[in-house]
């Protein structure tokens, strides 16, 4: 029997409106343009503002957006999984939230958290349901509304993050494109370096967590830095050692967007050209679930059918992976 392969069809992203320069966040903290450009490569972000707003709402419009140019009807999705660290509350799931704001009524829905890595954990997952038969259209939704994590008095974090959805489609195809390999790894040692200190079960929130600002991102910059540049560069090297891929015949690595360093230091580990990266950190900072899509989405044009392509990611946890796959579609032509 021939294996099912799942394949990406269709993508699509939304950002707020309200965008948030350097030149604002030098007014708000003792940061500079030049600091945060030398040190991240991150020139503005997008923060979703408004009373009641979360990240379903974000994630709601990317699917709404995603059905709209897939021509898909509600009722053909089977499953979606959401990628979040923001979830609009401790449950239900945002997958559940987003789902009932789209009109999907025919489909089961969860969350997954692996922090940044928890957008390649949602698409490897989406495409196992895929190859497994049973399921013939899932949705992967990546979405984080990191404003309402970040301490905007705290220098050293608030610069990165961002807010963004995205949506990605994820069918059964004959063809040889599609989902080949991924590999996806995690050390839960790496809390000690990144979390979020109140709020769970550990430390349930009170007036004394608030107090001390534990509900907002705890992160030990340099520490997540150095294994964020060695294990997304290692399990992106090992993929293309895995499949014989030489640097020229990758059409594009995705990685996620955390720090510009990271993703230079990645691509010269896997010898490949800036040119075959996609790169857009300098507009949306650091969006956790989404920056993958996000990419995708807007290099949608670009890509051919047959391309090669490794996303990777690392995060919280510390998790990381990569996924190898084969573009399905030329440009906006989705199948
Ligand atoms: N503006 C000016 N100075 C700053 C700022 C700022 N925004 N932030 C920190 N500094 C200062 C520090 O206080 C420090 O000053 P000191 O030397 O007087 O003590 C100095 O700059 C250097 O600080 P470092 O922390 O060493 O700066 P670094 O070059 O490491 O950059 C950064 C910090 C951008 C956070 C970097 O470490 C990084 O990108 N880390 C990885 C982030 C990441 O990948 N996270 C994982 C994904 S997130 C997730 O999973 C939710």
């Amino acid at each position: 029997m021939t294996k099912i392969r799942a394949a990406i069809t269709g993508v699509h992203a939304w950002v707020p409106d309200y965008i948030l320069t350097n030149e604002e966040l030098a007014k708000m903290v003792d940061t500079s343009d030049e600091w945060i450009m030398t040190r991240t490569g991150i020139k503005t972000r997008h923060i979703l503002k408004g009373e009641g707003m979360g990240t379903s709402d974000m994630g709601a419009e990317a699917v709404k957006g995603l059905l709209e140019k897939t021509n898909t009807h509600p009722d053909e999705v089977d499953l979606i999984i959401c990628a979040t660290v923001t979830p609009d509350m401790q449950f239900p799931a945002t997958a559940n939230i987003i789902a009932d704001k789209t009109g999907i009524k025919n489909a089961f829905h969860f969350d997954i958290n692996a922090a940044c890595s928890g957008q390649i954990y949602a698409l490897t997952t989406a495409a196992m349901y895929i190859e497994s038969g049973k399921y013939k259209k899932v949705i992967m939704v990546g979405a984080d509304k990191m404003s309402s994590i970040v301490d905007y008095t705290d220098r050293t974090t608030c610069v990165i993050f961002g807010d963004a959805g995205s949506a990605i489609m994820i069918e059964p195809t004959n063809e040889d494109v599609g989902f080949i390999d991924s590999i996806h790894q995690a050390d839960g040692f790496g809390r000690v370096h990144l979390h979020q200190k109140a709020g769970g079960s550990v430390k349930p929130a009170s007036h004394a967590t608030i107090d001390a600002r534990e509900h907002y991102i705890y992160q030990e910059g340099q520490a997540v830095f150095k294994f964020a540049v060695s294990k997304m560069a290692d399990v992106s090297v090992e993929m293309m050692k895995k499949h014989n891929i030489e640097p020229e015949d990758l059409a594009w690595l995705v990685p996620h967007q955390a720090n510009m360093r990271i993703i230079e230091a990645t691509a010269r580990r896997m010898g490949i050209d800036k040119e075959q990266v996609m790169i857009n950190i300098q507009r949306y900072g650091n969006t956790t679930s989404a920056t993958i899509p996000l990419c995708l989405w807007e290099w949608e044009d670009q890509l051919k059918k047959g391309d090669n392509i490794i996303l990777a990611a690392f995060g919280g946890g510390f998790t990381w992976g990569s996924i190898y796959l084969k573009w399905a579609y030329d440009g906006k032509n989705h199948l």
